[in-house]
């Protein structure tokens, strides 16, 4: 019993040493079906393709630096103030973006938990007012970037991060969901038109 027990605890430790020295792609649950009325099949994948690549450069990049066992967090901070870590840094930080993305994303209809809601109405007033002041700096992003909420200096906050920028940047920033406004998020749905893509992920 003990035995089987330590190989268990052995194994998960491996797991663990794999998981942060390799980035892989995160299990994107819709991404043989989309989501529908927001983000088609084929939007998805194709946007997956470039994520992937993402993975594939970031995990070459890593190699033979401080942060082969580190965990992403600590490579993105890490990695965002030296220019000869600027490739590595926009491979990493965009890695941890779109997975972010993915996640916050989903085909399955969910409402706030109470706490979400209430921490919402402390910060923002209410979900309307979170909505509206979501959607306002995303439509401000002129420049393909991120628009989060984040739980940052004891409140909730909605920071926009530009290119392949990190809100880890911040310092004891919790990000909580994204939105992806590179062209390439909404271009083969929804031409050039940003804002239909910001409104339908807010209903
Ligand atoms: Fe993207």
């Amino acid at each position: 019993m003990f035995s089987r027990i330590v190989v268990r605890v052995q194994r998960t430790a491996f797991a663990d040493i794999q998981k942060r020295f390799k980035y892989t792609l995160p299990d994107v649950p819709y991404a043989t079906t989309g989501i529908s009325n927001f983000l088609s099949q084929n939007s998805v994948s194709e946007h997956l393709k470039l994520h992937k690549l993402d993975v594939e450069r970031a995990n070459n990049l890593i190699q033979r630096t401080p942060w082969e066992n580190t965990t992403i967090n600590q490579a993105i901070v890490q990695s965002s103030t030296s220019r000869e870590d600027a490739p590595f840094f926009e491979a990493a930080s965009s890695h941890f973006n779109h997975s972010f993305f993915w996640r916050s994303i989903t085909d399955v209809k969910q409402t706030p938990s109470v706490y979400m809601k209430k921490a919402v109405e402390i910060d923002f007033g209410s979900f309307k007012d979170f909505q509206i002041k979501f959607s306002q700096n995303a439509s401000a992003l002129n420049v393909p970037g991120f628009t989060w909420l984040v739980f940052h200096d004891k409140a909730l906050k909605i920071v926009n991060t530009f290119g392949n920028g990190s809100p880890l940047e911040l310092r004891n920033c919790h990000p909580i969901l994204c939105l992806d406004l590179f062209e390439h998020s909404y271009i083969s749905d929804y031409q050039s038109n940003k804002n239909v893509n910001i409104n339908i992920i807010l209903l």
